[in-house]
């Protein structure tokens, strides 16, 4: 199958809304077994993409979230003090890791943050990922199997609690960016978070089956709409990523199912307070901002709601 079908039954598969030339670059990069390091802002689709992506290739999908918890024995795995006294060095006593286990059986190893990893942490994946090894003192050098992949992630703007990346580390990977996606993607994005929301609680809009299609299109477009003006906002220093968008339209939809006649636009009042409640915990005032941040939410909401 060439690349492109391949994509497309990705997408399918994993309802994945767009992402065909991200998706295409990740199955280059596999075939040219390069590790892949995402850059995106939140919410933009890193996490989803390789999970697809390693479903989609049978492969498990080990994930780490970096911190300065992961230790580089967390990584690659320790020996079981007791078992060790009892059998000595040996494969029985070894605890695999995440890094070891991903190796020994060509899994994806999915690095979240990679930055936030310590820096003797990173080091250990050096020569796991130019080299397929890792050194296991007292038990063996471990040769990674084919298919093995690391795909790690960084935020283009983290620098709280995070040690620099490394550049030898940095070295080892190809770069793929992930971009906002475009406003009919993501309102596609949130339809698909609705109507599965609606199925999951069984909540479908009663005696309205022929309109809801059309009141789910007009929570998802408004809600995008409002989430992405945040984006642009001079008064922000961080905006409302794609999940805000999905928080926004599911608290309408659970609004407008349990009040019988509310239609989306007969509820303004609800928008500034699910807004409030979806966007406050999302986005952050520049220090320089006059205005407070409920102040800035209320003008996102109007200026989108007085188009409708
Ligand atoms: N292209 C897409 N198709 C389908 N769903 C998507 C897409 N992009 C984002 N989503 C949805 O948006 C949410 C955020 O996506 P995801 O968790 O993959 O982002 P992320 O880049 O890993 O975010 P973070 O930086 O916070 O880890 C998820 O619920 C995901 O299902
Ligand atoms: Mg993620």
């Amino acid at each position: 199958m060439d690349l492109d079908s391949q994509v497309r039954e990705i997408q399918h598969k994993y309802k994945i809304v767009g992402r065909s030339a991200e998706l295409k670059k990740i199955l280059i990069a596999y075939h040219s077994r390069k590790n892949i390091l995402l850059e995106g802002e939140i919410g933009t689709s890193k996490t989803t993409l390789a999970r697809a992506f390693s479903a989609y290739m049978d492969k498990n999908f080990i994930r780490v979230d970096g911190s300065e918890d992961v230790l580089s024995h967390v990584l690659t795995g320790y020996f079981d003090p007791p078992i060790v006294l009892e059998k000595g060095y040996n494969e029985d006593a070894f605890i695999y890791g995440p890094l070891s286990k991903a190796m020994k059986a060509g899994d994806v190893l999915f690095i979240n943050e990679l930055n936030r990893l310590p820096e003797s942490t990173q080091n250990v994946l050096l020569s796991a990922l130019d080299e397929g090894f890792l050194d296991i003192p007292k038990l063996k050098q471990l040769y990674s199997k084919n298919g093995f992949l690391v795909i790690t992630t960084i935020n283009p703007r983290a620098h709280v609690g995070t040690s620099s990346l490394g550049e030898a580390l940095k070295d080892r990977f190809v770069w793929l960016n992930l971009a906002y996606q475009n406003e009919e993607e993501e309102i596609e994005i949130i339809i698909q978070k609705l109507t599965d929301f609606l199925i999951v609680t069984g909540s479908g809009i009663k005696k309205r089956s022929i309109v809801e299609i059309e009141i789910l299109k007009k929570i998802a477009t408004m809600a995008a709409k409002i989430s992405r003006i945040t984006r642009n906002h001079p008064n922000l220093q961080r905006s409302a990523s794609i999940r805000a968008g999905i928080d926004l339209a599911t608290l309408m939809l659970t609004y407008i199912i349990n009040h019988s006649n509310a239609l989306p636009l007969e509820t303004v009042e609800f928008w500034y307070e699910a807004a409030e409640m979806a966007l406050s915990t999302k986005i952050e005032l520049e220090e320089s901002s006059e205005s407070s941040l409920k102040d800035v939410i209320h003008d996102c909401v109007h200026s989108v709601l007085k188009d409708f």
